[in-house]
Formats: structure tokens, C-alpha cells, sequence
């Protein structure tokens, strides 16, 4: 920083004197129009365009742990364990020039997305022009929907090793990452989609799965004859057929008529956005700094509805349910960015929730960084300090309602009833055994265990309690699913829309060996054990439900109560 700062003087001091001598060269009233700023912009510009991938890194703060991609050394890797794939861009073998990010001018126009259910036909008509312009690009072009959906394949396979740490992979789901990241390559993406139309109003529609009209894939996504459709997907879930936010591929999942899942949705919702969302890491996921391997704890909504949509939207006749079942495939499918520009409202929403008390601040994760290629192919350094702020990026949501707010589940049995009947199973069959290790217990078929509550010291009030099940080991690559419930009393009560439902683990393995850590599951679980009238009691018992036949190839260490602060 010092350097660049020293640079910048010396270079304005030289243009400084220069300048009457320039202004007799250069055109005159070309050097008229630059004010001092224009001028301490252009060098800065200059200078990074001298900058290179192996110098980008700002040498005074050698301390920094931020992560970030070493963007020469791309390589094949492995969209699923049995398919190897290349997906990184080409032209990088030696250091690109790259400038870093500026803000829009705060005088274009605001870009509006729109809930997707609600667009008119001509804006449908606009989008699916700029998305067939794009389709036609030649691969060489970075603005190509081809290369749009190589960035998603380059940071979920390990295409890419943290810079200076050659043996690290980026990884950006299961992160703290994965809600910044994802907002920048939609971002980028809707710039070059607005550019390609020649409209800088454009903004991307969100497909808000979250609310109950909403709920069916939108329309224009099926519409054979249009840009959006896509061949690789479940029909089986088209429309008028309304999303399941919880799905498993099991065949005995239930499959309920639209007005039952909604219900089912919109709890479902409450549980991942509000209750057991309570702290920054549930919702946001494990910090993940440079060299640290994996971070092994995945937000709420990442998990589900996120990968839960995920799996639902890919065709069930492809071994990883590609396209949108795989990360290495998903971006290919239109439907993408319609779902992530939704994740993104939500990241929004639940920020608003919480008055943003729940930021992190944490300097690795500000500045951690990434490339895109903006609309006039501009390579463009780009932090995640960046894009905190969405009025500066340019971009608005349409207010939408958030039903799921006042959907909080309630007890399926009443919760001392549920109790007396725990307690007498419990008599018939003890199970006091939470902690399975060294071996682990496979999940091969639905259990109950009893887990204490440490009752040593005072809790504070702001704690969040939370259930970890840890040493989740997931074995196969397929879609994993697992719930959780606690005091579950009734069996043939297992769902999300009562209050027994404590969270869920949705896991889309993807990437080689190197990607594969052992996982945790954190729910936060103090409103739902007040609302169950636990909150008192020295244990409380967990049942692990498989939801999916995949399940036999997971095992899991154990499950434990901790308290988050
Ligand atoms: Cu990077 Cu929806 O996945």
C-alpha cells in the first residue's frame, strides 16, 4: 500500500510539471475536461494495469489471512468424483492486467429486480433478448453465458488454489463466502446483460420461492421456445407444481398437494431465516481464511432452501442430477440466477432483521477477493468489502412480502405430554450414548439419543444454544439429507412445519478428495426449546432422520450441545 501510495505521488507530481508541456501535445481541450481527480484516477489505473496476479496482493498487510484465488495456476478438477472437468478460463497461463473495483456513478439508474412472478412481457421479451445475445457469444468472450457459467464450475470443484498456498483449493460454498460470492457474479453478470441490450436499467429477476404465489417455477422458465428453457432439469416439478424447500430425492418423501407445501415452505422458512439463525456462523457459515483448509459448517439458507433447490430443479435421469444438481453444471441452467438473485434478497433480508447487528467485520473476510470480467471485459478485482452495500452497487429489490416472519411452528404434540410419553420410551429403551467416536455411527436409519445440557455456569441471555452434530463423514457423491428434530415424541409427526423440526443438513458433494472434510451441523435451538418448554431441563433428546437412501454412506461422530455468544 505504501508503495502504491508513494507511486501515485511521485506520478502526480510528474504530471503536475508536465502538464502545460502535455497540454501543447495532447488535444487541449481533452486535458481541459481532467480535474485533478480525473488525473490521480488515471494513474492510479495505469499503475494497475502494471500490477500483476503474483504483486496484487497489498504487501503491508503480510498479516491479512483474506482468501483469494491464484488466477495463473487453474487447473482441471473434478466436477463429480468420477468426472474430471476443465473449466478455467483461457489466456491466464501468464498475469492478466486487472483494475480494481469502482463503484457505479451514483447517477445511473437504479436497477429494480423484480420478483419474477410479477414481470410483464416486455420485460420478459428484453431479458430473454439480452440472455439469447449472450448465448451466442463466442466462447473466447468472457461475457459468453458459457464462460458466465464456467466462473460458478471454477470455485466449487477446486479449479483454483488460494494465492500463496498452493495446495489450498478456493472453495466458495460451505463458507462464509458463499453469500458475497455469489452476489458478485450475479452482479457482473446482470451488468453485462443490461450492456448487451444497451439498457443500464436492467436488473435480474428473483424467482422468491419464499412466498406463497411465488412458490412454482416461473413461467417463462418453461417456455420452450424461449432462452430461459432448459433441457436439463426435473419436469416432473414444473408447474403449477409449487417448490419444496425441503426436498429429498427419497421416494418415500412425501409428495403433498401445493396448499400443504406451502405450509410446510413457509415454516420451514421461519426456522432457517429466524430461529435457527440467530447468530452470525448459523446463517452465514464457518470462517474461512487463507491456508486454513476447510471450514466445515454451513449457514442455514445455504443448505436449505439453497442446495435443497438445488437438487430439486436438476434432472433425476443424470447421475448428479445436472445441470442444477452439481455446482460444476449449475450455472448453466438459466434458472440460476433467478434462484441466487433470491438468495441474495434473502442475504438482505435477514441482515434487515437483525439491523445488521450480525455483519461480520472481520478483516479476513472484507478483503478477501476474486476476478470478474465486468461488460466492457475489464478484468476487475473485486472484495467482499465491495459489496456490503447494494444501493452503491446499483441495484434495489422490490419490496416483497416475508410471510414466512409470522409462521413460527408450533409443538405437534403438547410439550409435556410429548415428554410423560419420551420418558416411558426412554424406560424401555435407554439411550444415554451421544458421543459415538472413535468409530462414528452410520446414519442408516432413524435414531433418538439423549443429549445433556451443560448446566455449570449462568447462560446469558443473548446465547444461543445450539445442537452440533460433528464428524458428519459424507462418503458417496450423492445428495445427502438428514433432519434433526428435538423431543420428537410421535414419528409419524417428522416435519418442518412443527416446532420439533430443529434444522436440517443438505449437503451436494462435489470437487476431488481435497474437498472432502469432515462437516459439522450447528442448529440454534433456544427459541424452539422455550417453545417446547424444555428450557429448563438437564437434557433434551435429539432424533437423526435420514431423509435420503444416500444416508448409509455418511457417518457422524456425535451430537452436543454448545452455546454460541
Ligand atoms: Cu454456488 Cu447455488 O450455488
Amino acid at each position: 500500500m505504501a508503495e502504491k501510495k508513494w507511486v501515485l505521488l511521485v506520478s502526480l507530481a510528474f504530471i503536475m510539471v508536465m502538464s502545460p508541456l502535455s497540454s501543447r501535445i495532447m488535444d487541449s481541450a481533452q486535458v481541459l475536461h481532467l480535474n485533478m481527480g480525473e488525473l490521480a484516477s488515471m494513474v492510479l489505473g495505469k499503475f494497475q494495469f502494471w500490477a500483476t496476479f503474483n504483486n496484487g496482493v497489498d504487501r503491508g498487510t503480510v498479516e491479512s489471512r483474506a482468501i483469494g484465488p491464484n488466477m495463473t495456476a487453474c487447473h482441471h478438477s473434478y466436477g463429480r468424483p468420477d468426472l474430471l472437468v476443465y473449466c478455467c478460463p483461457p489466456g491466464f497461463e501468464k498475469s492478466v492486467p486487472f483494475v480494481d473495483f469502482e463503484f457505479p456513478d451514483p447517477r445511473s439508474p437504479v436497477k429494480v429486480r423484480r420478483p419474477a412472478h410479477l414481470l410483464d412481457e416486455s420485460f420478459i421479451v428484453k431479458y430473454n433478448k439480452a440472455l439469447s445475445i449472450m448465448k451466442s457469444l463466442p466462447y473466447d468472450d468472457p461475457r459468453s453465458f458459457a464462460r458466465q457459467a464456467e466462473l460458478h464450475c471454477q470455485f466449487c470443484t477446486g479449479a483454483y488454489e488460494q494465492l500463496n498456498y498452493s495446495d489450498t483449493p478456493v472453495n466458495i460454498h460451505r463458507t462464509w463466502l458463499f453469500f458475497p460470492w455469489h452476489r458478485m457474479m450475479i452482479y457482473f453478470h446482470e451488468r453485462i446483460l443490461g450492456s448487451l441490450i444497451g439498457d443500464d436499467s436492467f436488473a435480474l429477476p428473483f424467482w422468491a420461492w419464499d412466498i406463497p404465489e411465488a412458490m412454482p417455477m416461473p413461467d417463462y422458465y418453461v417456455n420452450e421456445n424461449s432462452a430461459f428453457f432448459h433441457t436439463e432439469r426435473d419436469f416432473s416439478h414444473f408447474p403449477p407444481r409449487v417448490a419444496d424447500l425441503a426436498y429429498s430425492t427419497d421416494k418415500n418423501h412425501p409428495h403433498l398437494s401445493n396448499d400443504e407445501q406451502i405450509d410446510v415452505n413457509l415454516k420451514f422458512m421461519y426456522t432457517q431465516m429466524v430461529s435457527g439463525a440467530r447468530k452470525t456462523e448459523l446463517f452465514m457459515g464457518c470462517t474461512y481464511r487463507a491456508n486454513d483448509g476447510y471450514c466445515d459448517t454451513t449457514g442455514t439458507v445455504e443448505q436449505a432452501p439453497h442446495n435443497t433447490l438445488h437438487t430439486w430443479i436438476g434432472s433425476s435421469l443424470n447421475p448428479g442430477r445436472e445441470d442444477m444438481g452439481k455446482f460444476y453444471s449449475a450455472a448453466k441452467d438459466p434458472i440460476f440466477y433467478a434462484h441466487h438473485s433470491n438468495i441474495d434478497r434473502l442475504w438482505e433480508a435477514w441482515r434487515k432483521i437483525n439491523n445488521r447487528r450480525l455483519d461480520i467485520t472481520d478483516p479476513d473476510w472484507l478483503d478477501s477477493f476474486f476476478f470478474f470480467y465486468d461488460e466492457n471485459l475489464k478484468l476487475v478485482k473485486i472484495k467482499v468489502r465491495d459489496v456490503l452495500d447494494t444501493t452503491k452497487l446499483g441495484y434495489s429489490f422490490e419490496e416483497v412480502d416475508h410471510p414466512w416472519l409470522n409462521h413460527r411452528p408450533p409443538p405437534s404434540v403438547p410439550p409435556k405430554q410429548a415428554r410423560q410419553m419420551l420418558k416411558l420410551k426412554e424406560n424401555k429403551n435407554p439411550v444415554f450414548v451421544s458421543d459415538f467416536r472413535p468409530d462414528g455411527r452410520v446414519l442408516d436409519g432413524i435414531f433418538t439419543v439423549k443429549v445433556l445440557r451443560p448446566m455449570k455456569r449462568e447462560r446469558k441471555e443473548e446465547e444461543e444454544e445450539t445442537i452440533v452434530v460433528y464428524g458428519i463423514e459424507v462418503k458417496g457423491n450423492d445428495y445427502v439429507k438428514f433432519d434433526v428434530y428435538v423431543n420428537l415424541s410421535d414419528e409419524t409427526k417428522m416435519n418442518p412445519k412443527f416446532r420439533e423440526f430443529a434444522g436440517t443438513f443438505a449437503h451436494i458433494p462435489g470437487g476431488g478428495d481435497a474437498m472432502k472434510k469432515k462437516m459439522k451441523l450447528k442448529l440454534g435451538v433456544s427459541e424452539l426449546l422455550k417453545d417446547l418448554e424444555t428450557d429448563e431441563d438437564e437434557s433434551i433428546w435429539v432424533t437423526v432422520s435420514p431423509a435420503t437412501v444416500s444416508c448409509s454412506n455418511v457417518s457422524i461422530e456425535g451430537i452436543r450441545i454448545e452455546y454460541i455468544e
